[in-house]
């Protein structure tokens, strides 16, 4: 039976106060179950935490804390297999949970709730499930990263024009290219890991705001759950969401990353550079142009970027006029939560698919670095080991290009005597100044292109990624104990 058909709120476990049923309407807009049943999980495993630390505190008798502890683990059978019936009067999951404990314990059930509150309860709720997607989401970046190495190991040799201002620039190895993803990618996993180091204080014991006049065990129930320690101020844990902030800020950068990345295969697919082919597997045709193949994948990853985006601003927003301490408002935190944990999860996923299956035209890519206007930097650069100030070297070669410009010239298709016109320092040495491979080679500072650097790179990364899966598989196996 819905709540609002018994006379003093039925089922709801403040009954006593009331006298009359919720309006159908507040019970629909209040609501929140339809979205955090997600919490299920992380709700019981807080739940049997709370039965046998009221067990050990005398609270409750052994026998019932017991009982507690299995009446939970049957509702998680349920919820496991989908019987469990969610009911929209009942609110939310804490309540739907308590009360099918009652369902099939009766009044011990009512135990439960002993010196804890909804407030400090999601609280819980909600670090514990933190805890549990920032470790998917460091999984998720390092696979992306894995197969980003993987095609950097496979393109030392394929090359192709970097560009500044989406203008062609200089020529740059595509391993060097992919290596850059990773590196930025690199630094989203960190910042997880660095979010996820601080989810250490367990909410549960704080009550409703100010704590419990009840002997509970709070360190018990910290260590149970997997946390250094307690909250240390009771007014600050039912007030905060900064650790879903967290989430979500690392998470729009995230996105962010991986839309740029998107954007570049979109740019590739088309016809204009044809530098890559999607598999057929991760791209869609046209309901109308037969002849269409699109990127639709990176392109629903660009603009899945937004949400991620939306999603942080909407939790800041909710967070910036509330006062101490818990405000029901605080319930808008879930849904754009969730919506990101989704976002990045799946765009991670299907990058890391259609990237692992794209199909590379290194022929492309090197006819379009083959363009010898890209190693200008190269012939000024020479000026300055001749001792010629930068500037003037700038200049000069400025000048050079100028006149090829204007006169349709190749510009390999100078001759000595026209380059020393420019400036008598283009001697014998200046012959393969216009060398792509010897241009790619002569970068060989920390960060550069030449292939001993971007070779040491695809080695350290390696390692690191190594490094990582290891920490993350530890936590993984931690966090299934
Ligand atoms: N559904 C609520 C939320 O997500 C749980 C806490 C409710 N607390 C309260 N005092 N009404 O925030």
């Amino acid at each position: 039976m819905s709540a609002s058909s018994g006379q003093n709120g039925g089922t709801k476990p403040w009954g006593g106060r009331f006298s009359e049923a919720t309006d159908p309407t507040v019970e629909r807009f209040s609501a929140s179950i339809h979205f955090d049943k997600v919490l299920a999980r992380h709700d019981i495993r807080g739940s049997k935490a709370q039965a046998r630390m009221l067990g050990r505190a005398g609270l409750i008798s052994d026998t019932e804390a017991e009982e507690l502890v299995g009446g939970l683990e049957r509702v998680a059978e349920e919820i496991e297999d989908g019987t469990f019936p969610f009911d929209p009067a009942l609110e939310d999951i804490h309540m739907n949970i308590e009360s099918r404990l009652r369902t099939h314990l009766g009044a011990v059930a009512g135990k439960l709730h002993t010196g804890r509150s909804r407030n400090d309860q999601v609280a819980t709720d909600l670090a514990l499930f933190l805890r549990d997607v920032s470790l998917a989401t460091q999984r998720g970046l390092l696979e992306l990263r894995g197969v980003l190495l993987e095609r950097a190991r496979e393109n030392v040799d394929t090359v192709l024009p970097g560009y500044t201002h989406l203008q062609r620039a200089q020529p740059v190895r595509l391993a060097h290219h992919w290596l850059a993803h990773i590196e930025t990618l690199g630094r989203d996993a960190a910042r997880f890991r660095d979010a996820r180091a601080r989810i250490v204080r367990c909410p549960l014991g704080a009550g409703a705001m100010a704590g419990s006049t009840l002997p509970l065990l709070r360190e018990e129930t910290a260590a149970e759950l997997g946390f250094e320690a307690p909250t240390r101020n009771s007014m600050d844990t039912v007030a905060s969401r900064d650790l879903a902030l967290e989430y979500m800020a690392d998470a729009a950068i995230a996105m962010v990353h991986l839309s740029r990345l998107a954007e570049e295969l979109v740019l590739w697919s088309s016809s204009e550079f044809s530098f890559v082919e999607l598999a057929d597997a991760y791209s869609t045709g046209s309901s109308l142009m037969p002849q269409k193949k699109n990127p639709d994948v990176p392109e629903i990853v660009r603009g899945k970027s937004g949400r991620a985006i939306g999603n942080l601003v909407t939790l800041l927003t909710v967070l910036k006029g509330l006062p101490l301490t818990y405000n029901r408002d605080l319930q808008e935190d879930k849904e754009p939560l969730f919506d990101t944990v989704e976002t990045l999860r799946d765009s991670l996923e299907v990058m890391a698919g259609a990237i692992a299956t794209l199909d590379v035209r290194g022929e492309r890519m090197a006819e379009a670095a083959s363009d010898p206007m890209l190693l200008a930097t190269d012939l000024a650069e020479f000026l300055v080991r001749a001792g010629v100030p930068f500037r003037d070297a700038h200049e000069v070669v400025g000048k050079i290009v100028g006149h090829v410009t204007r006169e349709g010239l190749d510009l390999r298709s100078l001759s000595k005597n026209e380059m020393q016109g420019f400036h008598e320092a283009f001697d014998a040495g200046a012959d393969d100044l216009l060398d792509l491979e010897r241009s790619l080679e002569s970068r060989a500072l920390a960060g550069g292109t030449a292939r001993v650097r971007v070779e040491a790179n695809l080695e350290e990364i390696a390692g690191e990624l190594a490094a990582e899966r290891a920490e993350i598989e530890r936590l993984e196996a931690e966090a299934a104990r």
